[in-house]
């Protein structure tokens, strides 16, 4: 386990040096089987597998729940020693973001959707950490969910725009036996609302089934998916969005694949979730 950028980086150097690939995959911490896909992915892939451990303040807006979010790091390092990762990166915030630090990343058009719209400047956030975080690392390939389907295209999309040589592979959405996609967010989740949560998880299946039965109005899908969500208690939609899974733009009809993603909040917790329809 490192803590310090130095050493991190020098674990990376030494192995592309003996021509070792190494994968990566940031998180937040608090791991859930989610995260453990990820690095099951990233071991199947590489010779060596990191693992980041850094809640990102500059991701967090000012009436969000930054002070709030769950750690535990001890249970974090034994998740990740039976995952058999070869380095935990755990950075101290002072060192990612030391007095006198200004650089941001910044994308033009896929940070103006989704969660972009009632995030503002969590994109940049995102895109900066990860920017920062490729860059101590070093690996020749990075793993996200598509979990967070737009993180995962504004990462891919940066990686490109910067020529940063870094393979990003997407890995998909890991559910709870009754659907609803794995957070660390759920932990804040009381009873009534753990069941509730599982709302977005049937409006997005039963979207599905609208559109293989030949629904194509993306006016008529997400109403039926809002009255679905809005029926249950302690919901309040952010958004529910069907868009261009590409630019991420709005669509009016469905014609070919396309993603539905919502960001519902079920009493505090903002919880997001995402599936592609096909006609
Ligand atoms: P975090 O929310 O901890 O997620 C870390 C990675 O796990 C992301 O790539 C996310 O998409 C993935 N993930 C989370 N829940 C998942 C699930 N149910 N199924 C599959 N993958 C899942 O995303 C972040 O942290 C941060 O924004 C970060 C990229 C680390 C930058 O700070």
């Amino acid at each position: 386990m490192f803590r310090a950028i130095n050493q991190m980086r020098r674990f990376s150097v030494d192995l592309r040096r003996s021509g070792k690939t190494i994968a990566f995959v940031p998180t937040m911490g608090f791991l859930h089987q989610g995260h453990l896909s990820l690095m099951e992915k990233g071991k199947s892939l590489a010779d060596r597998l990191v693992v980041s451990l850094f809640v990102n303040p500059t991701q967090f807006g000012p009436n969000e729940d930054l002070a709030a979010y769950p750690m535990d790091e001890a249970r974090d390092l034994e998740l990740t020693q039976k995952a058999g990762v070869d380095a935990v990166f755990i950075p101290d915030v002072q060192h990612i973001y030391p007095s006198g630090y200004q650089t941001v990343v910044s994308l033009k058009f896929l940070s103006g959707h989704l969660c972009g719209l009632s995030r503002p400047g969590h994109f940049d956030g995102v895109a900066t950490v990860v920017t920062k975080l490729l860059g101590i690392v070093r690996p020749h390939l990075a793993v996200f969910g598509e979990k967070d389907f737009q993180q995962l295209a504004i990462i891919r999309q940066m990686v490109k725009d910067l020529e940063m040589d870094i393979d990003i592979v997407g890995a998909p959405i890991v559910r709870e036996a009754d659907g609803l996609a794995m957070s660390s967010r759920n932990m804040y989740l009381t009873g009534d609302q753990r069941q509730q949560a599982t709302c977005l998880f049937q409006a997005l299946t039963a979207s599905r089934q609208l559109v293989k039965n030949g629904e194509s109005s993306v006016e008529a899908i997400t109403r039926t998916a809002a009255s679905t969500i809005s029926a249950v208690p302690e919901t309040t939609i952010d958004y529910i969005t069907i868009c261009d899974p590409q630019t991420l733009e709005d669509v009016s009809f469905v014609s070919g694949p396309v993603l539905m993603a919502m960001a519902v909040k079920v009493g505090k917790p903002r919880l997001i979730d995402n599936m592609m329809l096909t006609p």
